[in-house]
């Protein structure tokens, strides 16, 4: 019998079942079955599958919060484009933008502090991709994600754009760092500032 043809019996969901054909949906099913409790398994212990809050939001609401970020919190700029970079109080909540072709801003983040980071999209669907952690989320637009993060390893992270955005999804790309307690700020032309800054506000 081939599927060109009808079958030869017209009832033919009733006829019994082959052992070959049950042993397949046996083995199928139970690996379904493993996968299924492979996901809370990988969320507890493999630390993948965040753990994270969404909310509905504007883009004008969005692009506000954050632009409050950017205006508090600015410590230099970076690349042709001037984006700011924002160092954000240590466990404070932080924002970024996904938008046609641009991540912004830049963050500066505490090696072992959490942030709260939320994201969303302006425009299309993006994804937050930073490397070399592979840590991968969808950006939506609409939506507002928090995820709690605590960077564990200090340096220079890139973000990529995972979710093909159009002509310039490839220059969507942007960095993200993390410095040790007390370092990082201004850059290296000004760091003897950036150390009395830091003095003005207590930190250590
Ligand atoms: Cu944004 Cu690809």
């Amino acid at each position: 019998m081939s599927s060109i043809l009808p079958p030869s019996s017209r009832v033919w969901w009733n006829q019994p079942l082959d052992r070959v054909e049950g042993t397949w949906i046996a083995l199928a099913l139970i690996w379904c079955l493993a996968m299924f409790f492979m996901m809370p398994y990988w969320h507890i212990f493999g630390k993948q599958n965040l753990s994270n809050e969404a909310y509905r939001v504007t883009a004008e609401a969005y692009s506000k919060k954050t632009q409050e970020m950017v205006d508090k919190f600015t410590v230099r700029t970076e690349t042709d484009q001037q984006i700011p970079v924002v160092r954000p109080p240590a466990g404070s909540d932080v924002y970024l933008i996904a938008r046609l072709w641009q991540w912004w801003p830049i963050l500066e983040l505490e090696k072992g502090q959490a942030y709260r980071l939320h994201l969303s999209s302006m425009d299309y669907m993006h994804s937050f991709s930073l490397q070399p952690e592979n840590l991968n989320i969808q950006v939506v637009p609409g939506y507002e994600g928090v995820y709690s993060v605590t960077p564990t390893r200090a340096g220079k992270y890139s973000v990529v754009c995972n979710e093909f955005c159009g002509i310039g999804h490839h220059a969507m790309v942007s960095n993200l760092y993390v410095v040790e307690k007390g370092q990082g700020g201004t850059g290296d032309e000004s760091a003897d500032d950036q150390g009395e800054d830091k003095d003005e506000r207590g930190e250590k």
